[in-house]
């Protein structure tokens, strides 16, 4: 029970507690380190304390598929550490760096939000602290370079790195493998958490890992997927509701793959033909769409790749299975109609998705029953 007050000259008012003003929020109780030799103190304690650290690294403007991954690393280690740094490495000359959506306030709340729940939860770890670091702190020497020619140092893992995503974007896993190895040697995690949607990053620094010695154990969590389907990304806010809809046809075409390889197909060009066949057909139907009403995209690939090495197959063994991955590139909305819900930007820039399924027996045989 709340203890009564008399208030002077008002004897007959009581006050409850909170009635006159709302509850303050909770002030998380997470770091926030903007530079590497704090940052070190606060993990050479953990390690006194012999405290298991778990490690997500992000770009920030924090989706439900990074949170799940802060969950899994807040049930597997006592203390999270959750990194917010666009890398101006990763992105082409030509891309999309200086649009990258930065979400500061909202990734705080977000994160504020996201250890109230582990606290209820009472999970292992918690939030433990976030890692803000700024161009400067990461990229002491040189200005980094985006160009292929460009100088710094750099990690490069070749050929892996040169393959699907690594054809259409020749810097972009450069770039990744070397703020992941910077990354690593600042925190040092004994965990680091990766989704499963962006496959050939989680291969990239798998090979790293294990080529450079890294003492981590890299642990890569199933892809996130809104209630249709479309795999999370941070990219996904500049699809207004016209492309949104039509980028679904790249988990189609995936679903695609799975269902003639539960059938039985197993060779390359039966099933990549499977992909390409929901693929062409819905780009045709968009093509001849009046431009007030289309959703243009091109296709980039479809692989059917080795689950170890992301090696090309030319047939899938049933025991060992395959990665169907796939990326397309949702084009500008050309004629924009007055009302349309549109994304972030005004749909004017082109937006490159990627997905990707892993093809076994047993999750073909189940996604297809369901
Ligand atoms: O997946 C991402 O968000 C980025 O590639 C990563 C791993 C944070 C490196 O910048």
């Amino acid at each position: 029970m709340p203890r009564l007050r008399m208030i002077k000259g008002v004897p007959s008012l009581r006050l409850r507690p909170y009635l006159s003003s709302p509850p303050e929020p909770l002030k998380p109780s997470f770091r926030i380190f903007k530079t590497v030799p704090l940052l070190r103190n606060d993990r050479y304690e953990a390690l006194v304390q012999r405290q298991v650290v778990g490690f997500v690294p992000t770009m920030g403007a924090l989706h439900e598929g990074h949170l799940a991954l802060i969950r899994q690393a807040a049930r597997e280690t006592d203390q999270v550490y959750v990194s917010i740094y666009v890398n101006p490495t990763q992105f082409g000359v030509n891309e999309d760096l200086s649009s990258y959506p930065q979400t500061w306030p909202t990734d705080y709340q977000k994160l504020a939000t996201m250890e109230q729940e582990l606290s209820r939860e009472n999970t292992r770890g918690r939030i433990h602290a976030i890692f803000l670091p700024n161009t400067t702190t990461m990229y002491p020497g040189l200005p980094p370079s985006s160009e292929i020619e460009g100088d710094g140092s750099f990690v490069t893992i070749t050929p892996l790195a040169k393959k699907l995503e690594g054809a259409s974007r020749p810097v972009f896993f450069r770039g990744v493998a070397t703020v992941v190895m910077k990354m690593l040697n600042i925190v040092q995690p004994e965990k680091i958490y990766f989704g499963q949607k962006d496959v050939q990053q989680t291969f990239v620094v798998k090979r790293m890992v294990r080529d450079f010695h890294l003492n981590t154990k890299v642990i890569v969590a199933p892809t996130v997927r809104e209630d249709d389907g479309l795999a999370m990304s941070s990219r996904n806010v500049y699809l207004g509701a016209r492309r949104r809809r039509v980028a679904l046809v790249l988990l189609n075409a995936l679903k695609a793959v799975q269902e003639v390889f539960a059938r039985g197909a197993r060779k390359r060009v039966y099933l990549h033909k499977a992909a390409m066949e929901v693929l062409t057909k819905v780009q045709k139907q968009q093509q001849a769409l009046p431009a007030s009403q289309r959703a243009r995209f091109e296709i980039d690939y479809i692989s059917i790749a080795d689950t170890e090495t992301l090696d090309e197959l030319e047939e899938v063994a049933s025991e060992h299975g395959a990665i169907v991955s796939g990326a397309i590139k949702m084009l500008p909305i050309e004629e924009p109609r007055p009302g349309e819900e549109l994304g972030i930007g005004g749909d004017a820039s082109a937006v490159r998705l990627i997905d990707n399924i892993r093809l076994d027996l047993l999750s073909a045989k189940l996604d297809f029953l369901t």
